[in-house]
């Protein structure tokens, strides 16, 4: 990869550049201002491309070098798949992964300059923003660490810039603005995600989501001692072991209405899950690095709505803590007290990420009297189990908030499954010392942890997002390479967008 990217439009037809872009559709030829580059090269369709065995899927590429008729040195036609008629339930995130596709190319074609013609007629302002935000998504690498040598971009140019030549200038930049907002929460993400635990430990990452106030975020640090006089007794024990403090990062975004009550975000932030005493194997265990992936998308979901200024009213509260093996870490069979005065018996210290969102829930709700509460955690294996890597787990109190956050999924690619909540499942977090124990055994791991949540929800309308599946190790896609995904950015702004804006 380049090592920057800079995206840039230009009105259709102009853009000039050593590398020039054009798209055919499955089965048909350039068509439109594409068409016209092509018919100056002067070179037969049919012929190139069935020699080069191009359909026109996405994905393929005719690499024409020094294209006779035009100025550029080289001309890619690349597949856009299906005509626009036939490809009408692909929705927007066909049209990003187009953008992540275009970007490996140009990556590998070690260009510095490229001009991207755009003019199918399907293709407006929304839909080439989408281009751009797969273009960026699919540039991110986390590569801060590697030194010199083991750098990829060695030998190729440094810099790229990329041109998008549309038919609607102001309203396509309108578009890829609000639409990079929104990438760039995602990258923020996937830097905190990917980020080492030595590096960022809970004061680090408070600090750095504190930055947001750059954006007209409203942030404020809880400390520890100011969590021990509010009673948070669950999210401190699991901090208990560990020589980092604990912190909260309570963010607030007022871009909507005064009157309006805020939409409140949670996440889990545990900067590093060892398992505490009830210890985890070692296998894999340098992945709990990235067990703040909730914390991070809640702080990347921020930074997006701030970035676009969302006409909304949005808090954002994330726990940050870290579970550690010590003389003075929480012990199973010890029983502490949340915020909300429930006492709890911890049975296993590796069920961590509830006992931090218990008291985080409770606080939120307490302090804002939100319109709902949405949080997001790497809480479970089990829901890996039930789901795998293709869907985030919900579970939700409000029928109506889990459609639209299932909805949501469907258009951002951001992609959630429904789980069940219910009393059966309930009794099998009843402690036998204490209100509540925080494990309910080996069976349904995933919608037993969710029950535990619901303890501190009080009444709000409510959903969790399991997402130990998607937040990171999480499958490849043409818009993410990264091993910190960043997922949960795209799709609450997709959510805050459809319904609480305005
Ligand atoms: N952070 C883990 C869950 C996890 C595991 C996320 C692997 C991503 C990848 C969580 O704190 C945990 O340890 N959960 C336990 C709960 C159990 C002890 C009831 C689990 O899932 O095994
Ligand atoms: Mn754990
Ligand atoms: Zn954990």
């Amino acid at each position: 990869m380049p090592k920057s990217l800079t995206v840039k439009t230009a009105k259709l037809p102009a853009a000039k550049a050593p590398l020039l872009v054009i798209y055919a559709a499955e089965g048909e030829a350039p068509a439109g201002a594409a068409g016209d580059i092509w018919a100056a090269t002067g070179l037969d369709w049919k012929r190139l491309s069935s020699i080069g065995h191009f359909t026109g899927k996405p994905g393929q590429l005719l690499d024409i070098p020094a294209p006779a008729g035009l100025d550029a040195d080289r001309l890619f036609v690349l597949g856009s798949g299906k005509p626009a008629a036939a490809a009408e339930s692909a929705g927007l995130t066909a049209w990003a992964d187009r953008g992540g596709s275009l970007m490996a190319k140009l990556a590998a074609s070690g260009a510095d300059k490229v001009a991207v013609i755009i003019d199918e007629p399907e293709a407006g302002a929304a839909e080439i923003a989408e281009i751009a935000a797969g273009l960026r998504l699919r540039h991110y690498d986390f590569d801060k660490y590697k030194t010199g040598k083991g750098k990829e971009e060695n030998g190729k140019p440094a810099d790229m810039t990329v041109t998008f030549s549309v038919k609607d200038k102001p309203a396509t930049d309108k578009a890829i603005y609000a639409r990079m907002a929104v990438a760039e929460g995602t990258m923020l993400a996937r830097d905190l995600v990917n980020e080492p635990a030595n590096i960022l430990g809970p004061v680090e990452f408070a600090e750095r989501a504190a930055t947001l106030s750059e954006l007209g975020i409203k942030a404020e640090i809880l400390t520890d001692k100011d969590m021990a006089n509010l009673g948070m007794g669950s999210l401190l024990c699991v901090a208990a072991g560990s020589p980092r403090p604990a912190r909260m990062v309570v963010m607030q975004w007022n871009g909507g209405k005064k009157s309006d009550a805020p939409v409140a975000f949670v996440g889990k932030g545990v900067v590093f899950d060892s398992g505490g005493i009830s210890i985890k194997p070692a296998a894999s265990m340098e992945d709990m690095k990235g067990d703040m992936g909730g914390a991070a998308a809640v702080t990347g979901l921020m930074h997006a709505l701030a970035a676009r200024k969302a006409k909304v009213n949005a808090v954002g509260v994330i726990g940050l803590v870290e579970n550690m093996v010590d003389g003075l870490s929480v012990r199973p069979g010890d029983i502490v007290t949340a915020m909300s005065g429930t006492t709890i018996e911890v049975i296993n210290t590796d069920a961590e990420g509830r006992l931090v969102l218990a008291d985080a829930l409770w606080y939120t709700q307490d302090r804002f009297k939100p319109k709902f509460m949405v949080n997001l955690a790497t809480l479970t294996g089990a829901i890996m189990v039930a789901l795998g890597k293709e869907n985030a787990g919900l579970f939700s109190n409000n029928d109506e908030l889990a459609a639209h956050l299932f909805n949501a999924g469907q258009a951002s690619g951001e992609t959630l499954w429904r789980m069940p909540l219910g009393p059966g499942y309930d009794k099998l977090i009843e402690s036998r010392f204490a209100d509540i124990k925080n494990t309910g055994g080996r069976l349904g791991g995933a919608i037993t942890a969710a029950q535990f949540l619901q303890r501190f929800v009080n009444n709000v309308p409510w959903a969790h997002l399991d997402i130990a599946g998607t937040g990171f190790a999480s499958k490849e896609s043409e818009i993410n390479r990264s091993w910190g995904s960043g997922f949960g950015v795209a799709l609450l702004n997709q959510l805050v967008a459809d319904h609480y804006e305005g």
